[in-house]
């Protein structure tokens, strides 16, 4: 995909705030600093697109991102920030869970883990929770810069045993900082996205 526009839409808090123009959405599901909106700046080549921060649970809305006239990006609050109350929480989590489960023009979810630790609880629980409810996903494994490249075989090995993927489940090795995955990733996309 070549990216020729890429532009921040809206923060949503609700669905009345989606997008109607009917557009492929790809959602980013991860915890909190994991490297969601990282990932969002690699795949479009720009830096700070969607904005970073070195302290979690900076995205909590579902943050719309569209690219050219093909897609959006929509970056979703990340989970397991323990900062956060918990009524708060159920709240997110029901607001997101819905737009999960009954967002028709959502195409992939992209499930970021670290690839460095074996998956969280809250990752085990995100994954199953996609995989029951038949929602089309991708496991991204992030931060692939930060081990050296002998020992990736071995992390995806426990990344794939702890969530306890499938053999043709995807996943993709992805570093933000080098630029690792990002075609493959894209090809993905595409597949997904009625062109
Ligand atoms: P929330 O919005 O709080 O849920 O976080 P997030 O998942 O969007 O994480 P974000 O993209 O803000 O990244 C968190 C931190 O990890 C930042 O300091 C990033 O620079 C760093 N980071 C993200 N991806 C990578 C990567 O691939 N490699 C390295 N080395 N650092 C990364
Ligand atoms: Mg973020």
């Amino acid at each position: 995909m070549k990216v020729n526009q890429a532009e921040f839409i809206i923060s949503a808090v609700g669905p009345s705030q989606y997008p109607d123009d009917a557009l492929p959405e790809i959602a980013l599901a991860g915890r909190s600093n994991v490297g969601k909106s990282s990932l969002i700046n690699r795949m479009i080549q720009r830096k700070n697109l969607a904005r970073t921060s070195s302290k979690p649970g900076k995205t909590q809305q579902l943050n719309y991102y569209r690219i050219n006239e093909d897609l959006y990006f929509v970056d979703l609050p990340g989970y397991g920030y323990a900062q956060v109350s918990k009524s708060k929480r159920e709240i997110w989590g029901k607001f997101i869970e819905g737009y999960l489960m009954h967002r028709e023009l959502l195409k992939l979810v992209l499930l970021i883990i670290d690839l460095r630790h074996p998956p969280s609880k809250d990752d085990q629980t995100m994954y199953a929770w996609l995989k029951h409810n038949d929602v089309p996903m991708c496991v991204v494994t992030t931060k692939a810069d930060k081990i050296t490249k002998g020992h990736w075989a071995k992390h995806v090995k426990i990344v794939r045993e702890t969530l306890q993927m499938a053999k043709d489940d995807p996943l993709v090795v992805f570093s933000s900082e080098l630029g690792v995955g990002k075609d493959e990733l894209w090809a993905m996309i595409e597949k997904e996205i009625d062109w």
